[in-house]
């Protein structure tokens, strides 16, 4: 069956970004698509090294718990990404996962090529178009397929479950989820 990893970068438990992920990965579930939420909560996610030695070994040199996000990913079918704003853009981490994920990836197979999915920003007020444009980098240059909604992946909420008042954030990220798995689902035909 098809899946897609959903990726949360709040170190917040029940926060807000998780309650987002989780409206998106039960819009993906109705297109019956698995989906498989995953934490960077506790983790310490290191920045590239540059060292390229992923060239060679097709695994990442720095031992923090990423490579094995990276075989989800790889054995995955779509990607979406979900970060908090902090100060007008993306946690730190979740920009270091992402530039080592892509620097393995197109240092061995090219294996995000074709996954389908996008980024989702989550901030009380405001910097969530940056935040979404600044992770739009990583999948365009990734050969990576992104779905659109009825408006931006962006929610509101400050508090953690603030976002369940944001019906219209809700429903956007509702669609969101519904292409991503009906894209997937077109394009194992
Ligand atoms: C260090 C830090 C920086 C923040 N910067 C912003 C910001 O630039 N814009 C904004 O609207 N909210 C900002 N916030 C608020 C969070 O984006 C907001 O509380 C969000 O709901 C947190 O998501 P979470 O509950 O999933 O952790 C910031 C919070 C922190 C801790």
């Amino acid at each position: 069956m098809a899946r897609v990893v959903l990726i949360n970068s709040s170190p917040r438990a029940g926060g807000n970004t998780e309650q987002a992920l989780e409206e998106c990965s039960k819009a993906i579930e109705r297109e019956n698509v698995e989906t498989q939420i995953i934490s960077l909560r506790g983790k310490q996610i290191a920045s590239c090294i540059a060292c390229y030695s992923c060239k060679k070994t097709g695994r990442c040199s720095i031992d923090d718990g990423l490579n094995e996000i990276i075989d989800e990913i790889r054995a995955a079918d779509g990607l979406i990404v979900a970060t908090p704003v902090y100060f007008g853009t993306a946690r730190g981490d979740l920009m270091s996962a992402l530039q080592r994920i892509g620097m393995v990836s197109r240092g061995t197979d090219q294996f995000l090529s074709r996954k389908v999915g996008g980024p989702i920003a989550v901030a009380r007020r405001g910097g969530h178009t940056a935040t979404i444009q600044e992770l739009l980098m990583f999948y365009l240059i990734n050969d990576m397929i992104v779905c659109g909604s009825t408006y931006w992946n962006m929610l509101f909420g400050g508090a953690p479950g603030e976002v369940q008042n944001d019906g219209e954030g809700l429903g956007t990220i509702r669609r969101f989820g519904e292409n991503v798995g009906f894209c997937i689902n077109k394009f194992k035909k």
